[in-house]
């Protein structure tokens, strides 16, 4: 053994998230990819490190997540397992590792298991509502992805805002509603209108994760790489380098950690209406 249990930082659990949410205490979450940067996120102060498909993007250099596989998902979470002492570990359900409930068992499992993950993550609605309560009946955490769903990129025909319509509103607000009914314990939106986000972020009981859905949300995620400037190609409007006006990266984590708390991060020029 190490140090004595006492000794060692205490992990986030699902139980500090809800409670953050009861206290109004803003949710701080980014994405990485290995266990030096995991490390630079974990003693900042993040809440949720997600191991997030966008590697397939920003680390693979591929035009959309598709490529990703479970076996490169389980090779960049146990690195990034490496460097978390803290923070709690959320990994992404690569496309097409989560068709049928068995196979998202089998899948998520090996998350678990493998990778130490407290928490996986997974696209899509009303559809998913009886892989999330599998994972939930056997002790797997589940963060649902509503809104923009980049796994299906090539059926919305791109990256565009969804839930801007009425019924497309109210559809996404009752799909999240069955989501949380069929047991999962956070929720994650991405690309919504910010008063469809503040409306959701009201009706679940669970907290709501927002990327490009306003300061509404319990708390905000973005992709590491965005904040730090160095993704390839165009970075999505909701996002913002924070690398610019920093130091270092470490100054530059800080300056993030520090605007989602105190709702600085997202303002208006992030949010979609
Ligand atoms: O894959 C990812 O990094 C994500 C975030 C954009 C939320 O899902």
């Amino acid at each position: 053994m190490s140090a004595h249990p006492e000794e060692q930082p205490q992990k986030i659990t699902v139980r500090n998230l809800q409670a953050k949410k009861q206290a109004g205490e803003k949710i701080v979450c980014l994405t990485a990819y290995d266990a030096s940067f995991a490390d630079v996120l974990d003693r900042a102060g993040v809440d949720v490190v997600l191991v997030g498909d966008s590697l397939g993007m920003v680390v693979q250099g591929h035009e959309t997540t598709l490529s990703v596989t479970v076996s490169d998902m389980l090779y960049h979470s146990k690195a990034v397992s490496r460097g978390l002492s803290r923070s709690m570990l959320m990994v992404d359900m690569p496309y097409l590792s989560y068709t049928s409930a068995q196979q998202a068992l089998e899948n998520a499992g090996q998350f678990m298991k493998r990778a130490n993950a407290q928490m996986v993550k997974l696209e899509g609605g009303a559809e998913q509502i009886e892989i999330v309560s599998s994972l939930a009946r056997n002790g797997i955490p589940v963060c649902a992805h509503l809104g923009l769903q980049p796994q299906r990129v090539h059926k919305l025909g791109g990256y565009q805002v969804q839930g801007r319509e009425a019924g497309a509103a109210d559809a996404m607000l009752s799909e999240a509603q069955q989501l949380e009914q069929a047991g999962a314990d956070l929720m994650l939106l991405e690309c919504v209108p910010q008063l469809l986000a503040e409306r959701i972020t009201r009706a679940l009981d669970i907290p709501v994760i927002g990327i490009g859905a306003g300061a509404g949300c319990d708390g905000q995620i973005l992709v590491l790489y965005d904040i730090l400037g160095i993704s390839k190609g165009r970075v999505p409007r909701f996002s913002r380098n924070f690398m610019a006006e920093a130091e270092d990266v470490e100054s530059a984590v800080e300056a993030y950690i520090d605007a989602v708390k105190k709702g600085e991060f997202p303002g208006g020029e992030h949010v979609f209406s």
